[in-house]
């Protein structure tokens, strides 16, 4: 029999990987030795107390932070053997973070903070690039914001715009950090209702570390860290309880 990493391709990889940072306290083990294989299309949550190394995991796996020990491996390749330029790239094209507080630009419009990461896109014309990021602006439901500064729009459709520039170059991933967690119950579910759309409807990859049991619900498969370490790692039902 065919394991699912056999059938499926897989994208993003831990292998021991582990963070440990030094502190005038001592050694704090953020992730302990990390074992996990995210296959391409995969909706997965990841759970846990505060303090159990949720963000480090994500960070890890996104290319922000580097393990100390063991490696993550993006489509095979070994993060931590890359040049600084093509690390760079990488973040540009195939990854997308979303952040819990949104880190859009405060003096750029929807329509610029969507439209910057395009520039950097050298396989689309400048036009291509503003036509894309209209469409990426309606996509999450925004074409009316284009020209609202992020002082002007609300916390989720703050989070809109911020998911939009995620997803401008097209990543392989998304990586997610507790996306709804400065946004009321309401706007969380329109969060997340538009990055599932994305999972089921391009296949995107999604990866979302949060603390909330409906958020979490949402997704195929579910992993619990405490301490620092992987304690659970399983399918689950990935069913929206959420009204729609
Ligand atoms: N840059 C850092 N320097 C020292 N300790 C850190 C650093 N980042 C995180 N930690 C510690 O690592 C542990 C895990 O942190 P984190 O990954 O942010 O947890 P979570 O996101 O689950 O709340 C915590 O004990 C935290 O204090
Ligand atoms: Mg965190």
């Amino acid at each position: 029999m065919m394991t699912k990493e056999e059938c499926t391709e897989v994208v993003l990889q831990a292998r021991g990987a582990a963070k440990h940072y030094r502190t005038a306290a001592g050694e704090v083990r953020a992730v302990a030795d990390a074992d996990l294989s995210i296959a391409e299309g995969e909706f997965v949550a990841i759970m846990g107390p505060s303090g159990s190394g949720k963000t480090t995991l994500l960070s890890m796996l996104g290319a922000l932070e580097s393990p100390t020990k063991g490696a993550v491996l993006l489509r095979g390749r070994d993060l931590s053997r890359l040049r600084s330029r093509e690390l760079a790239s990488l973040r540009r094209f195939e990854l997308g973070f979303i952040f819990q507080s949104f880190y859009l630009v405060d003096h750029l419009t929807a329509f610029e903070n969507i439209r910057f990461p395009l520039g950097f896109n050298d396989q689309l014309k400048p036009a291509a690039r503003d036509a894309r990021a209209v469409e990426l602006l309606e996509m999450v439901g925004l074409a009316d914001r284009a020209d609202h500064f992020p002082r002007q729009l609300s916390g989720g459709e703050q989070q809109r715009v911020a998911i939009a520039r995620a997803m401008a170059n097209e990543p392989a991933v998304i990586l997610a950090d507790e996306p709804t967690g400065n946004l009321d119950r309401h706007s969380g579910d329109e969060i997340m209702r538009a990055l599932e759309d994305l999972n089921q409807s391009l296949r995107q990859t999604l990866v979302v570390v949060t603390h909330d049991e409906n958020v979490a619900r949402r997704a195929r498969r579910l992993i619990l860290l405490e301490d620092g370490s992987v304690v659970a790692d399983r399918e689950i039902g990935g069913q929206s309880t959420v009204e729609r």
